[in-house]
């Protein structure tokens, strides 16, 4: 059997890995700054992460959930506490797509209401809804587009106030960050005036905080560095460290009823068990605060190089603008200074490091790139 190619791969074979390095089959070490697309938080194989899961297998691996799981309760109140959202109630499933779809789901059973507001450059994932309300058509089926989605502009509340005035819209969808669509931050005041008009029109504001939540902004979430309080957060990525899970998180408005949401896999002891492995490591080795300061000094640097753009992000997530493509810097960088780094559209570099990453590690990345940019 093949496998459906899908995929435009790189020639690595990772075989091994620890912390920000990744070794690939030749015995070659590689500095991770890709994150394996932003989901390596406490960095690869963190001991207290492998403990916590291995001693979880050798319990129990998998019930449904039609029992008592008091991990998932565990989660629950940890979570709470790092981030702060203590009064909401968590919902678990198994990755960013499947957040966004319940997130947008619930939206309706909620209002009542169908059409959905998103920006441009959006991505949300690729399941139904989600695919929908993702600006990119070219990865849109027929059967996806039966959805109601007004795409408008990044950071232009008055044409948010017009859509919204219609009375139609179950929800507004928006990255605490845009990060395939190039490192777009929402403006704080931008948030704000969603917080304010979702609730004036009696319609349902979701953060995606898939990529840019669990501390890669140098916040815990990236919207609340705008001071707001969503009714639906959706994470992902970050939360299992490689261990796939994912979660809603729902404000007290929201009433839960049995059947309204649902699912086989989400909140599994394993899922549950790594997720608190990464709350703790989080916790203990400050990686939030971390992810700001290392995230900081790659800024200024990364501003003092002749050639870049534009430099856009916060914490550590960055994006380096060039005005050609990076396709040649991105597969130098792999190939002579064993540097991993990911993309964003053609002419965009985008840096999603593990949190662990220190500051010898950012000054071995400025190096490494002056370098190939001279050459
Ligand atoms: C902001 C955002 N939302 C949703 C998703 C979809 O997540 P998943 O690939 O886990 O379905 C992604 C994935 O890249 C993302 O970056």
């Amino acid at each position: 059997m093949k496998l459906f190619d899908v995929y435009p791969l790189m020639n690595v074979t990772p075989q091994k890995a620890e912390d920000c390095y990744v070794w690939d089959d030749q015995g070659n070490k590689y500095l991770d700054l890709y994150g394996g697309h932003a989901v390596i938080s406490i960095g690869h194989s963190h001991p207290h992460y492998i403990r916590q899961i291995t001693r979880q297998l050798n319990n129990i691996g998998f019930y449904s959930n039609s029992v008592q799981n008091p991990l998932q309760l565990k989660l629950a109140n940890k979570l709470g506490e790092v981030s702060g959202m203590t009064d909401y109630d968590l919902f678990l499933c198994n990755s960013g797509a499947e957040a966004n779809e319940n997130a947008l789901k619930l939206a309706s059973f909620h209002t009542g209401k169908k059409r959905v507001i998103a920006f441009k450059k959006a991505f949300h994932g690729r399941t139904s809804a989600a695919v929908a309300a993702t600006d990119n058509p070219s990865i849109q089926a027929e059967i996806n587009k039966g959805h109601e989605v007004t795409f408008l502009n990044l950071n232009d509340s008055a044409s948010v106030e017009n859509e919204l005035k219609k009375g139609d819209v179950c929800a507004v969808i928006v990255e605490g960050i845009q990060g395939i669509g190039g490192i777009k931050i929402p403006e704080n005041s931008f948030l704000q005036d969603l917080e304010k008009l979702c609730r004036q029109y009696a319609c349902v504001l979701i953060l995606d905080e898939i990529q840019s939540g669990y501390g890669r902004s140098g916040s815990f979430f990236a919207f609340q560095d705008a001071g707001i309080k969503p009714h639906l957060i959706t994470m992902a990525k970050g939360m299992g460290n490689g261990f796939p899970i994912g979660g809603l998180l729902i404000s007290p408005e929201f009433k839960p009823s049995h059947g309204l949401l649902g699912t086989t896999f989400g909140g599994n002891y394993l899922a549950c068990a790594a997720a608190l492995a990464v709350l703790e490591v989080i916790e203990e080795q400050r990686l939030v605060e971390n992810a700001r300061q290392t995230g900081r000094f790659l800024i200024e640097e990364l501003n003092q190089i002749a050639g870049i753009e534009e430099v856009r992000g916060r914490g550590l997530m960055i994006g380096l603008q060039f005005d050609h493509s990076v396709a040649d810097i991105r597969r130098r960088l792999v190939t002579e200074k064993k540097i991993f780094t990911g993309v964003s559209s053609t002419n965009i570099i985008r840096l999603l490091p593990p949190l662990t990453m220190t500051i010898p590690m950012a000054q071995h990345f400025i190096g490494s790139l002056k370098e190939v940019l001279q050459t």
